[in-house]
């Protein structure tokens, strides 16, 4: 018998798109944007409210088509073989898709329904869903009277009825309470790292996708402005800081002139000097101080958030939508 060695193959791709596009009449909602999702991973489209997300989604789940762009999913063209993407994807909408009147075990029953698993190995399923997503005792109420996480909860457990290879989840944690988010953090991880599921998800919160994704692309009006994981976007941005905070005008002089790289602040008295949070770099300077006799009233370590990414790519900061009023930031 021969071996034959063959060389390590990357990952085969998700979902690989190139120049997506969709406009409605004149308008692009999406101007031509490239994905690249290896199976296996945790891809997050992160994005304030009509950057395009929710259609990013609903292109690549064949639900609505593109006006332009090479598409491939799950192995499949997304055009010429629809039928094939939908059979091995799961999409979890942003708003939910559970029938209010059924009760929870009815409603993943239906999806068994739909896809013709038989009558026993489709509440095999439901049983086993209700009981990963701790809603066993919540199976017979009617989903009226479920709170906002159970109910996200529940939707999911009905995408993951048929087992489809990748998931498309569409702001996964948008309205939920702090637990209820941790708690579907940690069902996303389980998906991902039992299952080898590949999971597509799209968010607003910078720390979700920052907990959750191995890459990241950052949507603003349609275009990707920045693509990498956390921590290659993090380092497209200012590094860290450590921010003193003087009693007064004085003092911050002395300060300044002890730490001549540092952006100096005289409104907010304080100064920013650049470094990380280690030990070292905080002894250092408290001992500069010191030695100078420079009392200062506080020190924080600042870390570049994926906030400040997105403010320096696009002018804006996610959440607010709002322009960076630019003369201060031009000040520090
Ligand atoms: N059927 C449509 N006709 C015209 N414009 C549309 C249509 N659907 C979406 N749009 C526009 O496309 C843009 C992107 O919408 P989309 O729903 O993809 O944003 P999103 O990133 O999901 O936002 P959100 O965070 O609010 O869910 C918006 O400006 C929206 O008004
Ligand atoms: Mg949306």
């Amino acid at each position: 018998m021969t071996m034959i060695n063959t060389p390590a193959r990357p990952r085969p791709a998700a979902v690989t798109a190139e120049g997506l596009t969709k406009s409605y009449g004149d308008k692009a909602v999406l101007d031509g944007i490239d994905l690249h999702i290896p199976q296996g991973t945790v891809f997050a489209l992160l994005g304030p409210n009509g950057a395009g997300k929710t259609t990013t989604v609903q292109i690549l789940s064949t639900l609505i088509p593109a006006s332009a762009g090479r598409v491939r999913v799950a192995g499949h063209d997304l055009v010429r073989e629809a039928g094939a993407v939908r059979a091995a994807i799961g999409v979890t909408g942003q708003f939910s898709a559970v029938d209010n009147l059924l009760d929870a075990r009815e409603n993943l029953l239906l999806m068994a329904d739909l896809h013709h698993l038989d009558r026993r190995e489709g509440r095999r399923r439901a049983s086993e869903l209700l009981a990963r997503f701790e809603l066993t005792e919540a199976a017979a109420r009617p989903v009226a009277t479920f709170s906002g996480g159970m109910r996200r909860k529940l939707d999911l457990a009905m995408t993951l009825v048929g087992r489809p290879r990748l998931i498309f989840l569409d702001e996964p944690t948008t309205g939920l309470d702090p637990r209820s988010r941790r708690t579907m953090w940690e069902i996303i991880r389980g998906l991902v790292a039992d299952d080898g599921v590949t999971v597509f998800l799209t968010t607003q919160y910078l720390e979700e996708a920052d907990q959750l994704a191995d890459r990241i692309a950052l949507l603003d009006h349609g275009t990707l402005v920045a693509e990498g994981t956390a921590d290659e976007l993090k380092r497209q941005i200012p590094g860290g800081h450590l921010r003193l905070r003087l009693p007064g005008p004085p003092e911050l002089a002395a300060a300044a002139a002890l730490f001549p790289s540092a952006a100096r602040d005289d409104d907010a008295l304080t100064l920013d000097i650049p470094g990380d949070g280690g030990i070292p770099a905080l002894r250092a300077v408290l001992d500069t101080l010191d030695r100078a006799s420079v009392r200062a009233e506080a020190l924080t370590v600042h870390t570049p958030g994926l906030d400040e990414v997105f403010l320096t790519l696009t002018g804006r900061s996610p959440q607010a939508g709002a322009t960076v009023d630019s003369s201060r930031e031009n000040a520090r």
